[in-house]
C-alpha cells in the first residue's frame, strides 16, 4: 500500500496505530506493518498514563521501541497523545493540584516528550478529543476534564505554545471524532479553530478519526457519514489554511458480518480514500490498527461483538477492504 501511494498520492501517508507488544512479539504483524504502512501512531504507548506513570517518572521504552522500528522501516511517526480527558495516570487524575500546578505538570509533560522525540517524530496529536459529545450549543463545546477545570480553554493554548517551543518544526494537531459530518460537533470544532487562530496559537492540522459504523442497526441498516460531506467537512478546515488526516478509520460491524455489508464496508474505505487522494492537503489516511486481532472494537460493554472493523483478519489474510484500497492506490 506504501509503495502504491508513494507513486499514485505522493502527498498522502498510509498509515496505522501500532502497539509495542505485538509489534516486538509478533512476527506477522511485525512484517505487515513494516511493509505495507509509512506512518505509525503508537496506539497506546505514548500515552500520560503509560509514559509518565509516576509525577517525577517517564517510562520511554516502549515509546522508543516504536520509534526505533519505525525509523528501522522508514516509516514516520504521528505522536499520539499528549493532552486528553483520558489516560491519564492515577498520580494526576486522583491528585488534588491547583490551577497552577496542572498547568506546570501539562507544559512540563508536553516538552519533556516533545523534547525527547525532537526530530524524529514530526506530527503530534498535542489535543485529543478537546469537545463534548452531544449536541450542544457552539460556543459551549468543550469536554471537562482536569484541563478544562484548571484553565478553561486556554488549556489548548498552553499546551500548543508548549509543543510549540519544544519542537518549532513539529506539525501540531488537534485530533477529534464525530466531526466528519456538517454538523454542530463540527461547527464546534471550527469556530474553537478560528478562536485559536485568533490568538496566535500554533495549530497545523486536524485529525478526522473516522470510526464508522455499519450494521449497528437491528436490521444492519446503519449509513455511516458520506464520504462526500466529510470532504467538504474537511475543506472548510483546508480553507483556513490546516492540513487535515484521516487519523483512526475501522469501520465497526458490529458482529453483523453479512457479504453485503462486507461489500459495503469495503467500499466505505475506498470512498474514504479517494477523498484524501482527491484533496493534497491530506497528509495521512490512518487507521485504528490494520487486523482485526488486536483491533480495539473487541467484544466489551454494550457492544458484546467483535467489530471487525479493519483490514486484515484476525490470522492476517487481507480483507476485501485491504483489496478496495490498494484498487484505488493503482489509480485509473
Ligand atoms: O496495559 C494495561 C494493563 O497493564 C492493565 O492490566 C489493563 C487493565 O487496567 O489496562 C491496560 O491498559 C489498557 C490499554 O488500552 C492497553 O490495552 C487500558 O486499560 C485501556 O483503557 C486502553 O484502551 C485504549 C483507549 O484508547 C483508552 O486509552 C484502547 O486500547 C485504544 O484503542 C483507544 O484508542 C482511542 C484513541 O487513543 C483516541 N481515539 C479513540 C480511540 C478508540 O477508543
Amino acid at each position: 500500500l506504501r509503495a502504491l501511494a508513494r507513486t499514485n498520492a505522493p502527498h498522502l501517508s498510509i498509515g496505522t496505530a501500532a502497539a509495542v507488544i505485538p509489534t516486538m512479539t509478533d512476527s506477522a504483524y511485525r512484517s505487515i506493518l513494516g511493509r505495507e504502512f509509512s506512518i505509525l501512531t503508537p496506539e497506546n504507548d505514548m500515552k500520560f498514563q503509560f509514559i509518565h506513570p509516576q509525577r517525577n517518572g517517564y517510562a520511554f521504552a516502549e515509546g522508543d521501541s516504536l520509534v526505533e522500528f519505525a525509523e528501522r522501516n522508514g516509516m514516520a511517526v504521528h505522536g499520539h497523545a499528549l493532552v486528553w480527558s483520558e489516560a491519564n495516570p492515577r498520580w494526576l487524575a486522583q491528585g488534588n493540584y491547583s490551577a497552577a500546578e496542572l498547568q506546570a505538570i501539562m507544559e512540563e509533560h508536553v516538552k519533556t516528550v516533545v523534547g525527547r522525540y525532537k526530530g524524529r517524530i514530526k506530527e503530534w496529536d498535542v489535543i485529543n478529543e478537546p469537545l463534548k459529545d452531544e449536541k450542544f450549543n457552539v460556543n459551549l463545546g468543550l469536554r471537562d476534564s482536569i484541563w478544562f477545570k484548571a484553565m478553561g480553554e486556554k488549556f489548548l493554548d498552553i499546551a500548543l505554545r508548549a509543543a510549540h517551543e519544544a519542537d518549532p518544526d513539529a506539525k501540531l494537531y488537534i485530533n477529534e471524532y464525530g466531526c466528519e459530518a456538517e454538523d454542530d460537533k463540527a461547527d464546534a470544532l471550527f469556530t474553537l479553530v478560528q478562536r485559536l487562530q485568533s490568538r496566535g496559537v500554533p495549530l497545523h492540522g486536524i485529525g478526522f478519526q473516522v470510526h464508522e459504523d455499519i450494521g449497528k442497526d437491528s436490521d444492519g441498516t446503519y449509513d455511516p457519514v458520506s464520504a462526500s460531506e466529510f470532504k467538504r467537512t474537511a475543506k472548510r478546515f483546508t480553507d483556513l489554511g490546516l492540513e487535515v488526516r484521516v487519523s483512526e478509520l475501522d469501520v465497526n460491524m458490529h458482529g453483523k458480518v453479512t457479504d453485503t455489508l462486507r461489500s459495503k464496508q469495503a467500499e466505505y474505505f475506498k470512498s474514504i480514500l479517494a477523498r484524501t487522494q482527491a484533496n493534497n492537503r491530506f497528509t495521512s489516511y490512518a487507521m485504528w490498527g490494520f487486523t482485526d486481532r488486536y483491533s480495539s472494537l473487541q467484544p466489551e460493554g454494550e457492544y458484546n461483538e467483535f467489530g471487525n472493523g479493519l483490514i486484515y483478519d484476525e490470522h492476517y489474510a487481507p480483507k476485501l477492504p485491504y483489496h478496495k484500497i490498494k484498487e484505488a492506490l493503482q489509480g485509473p
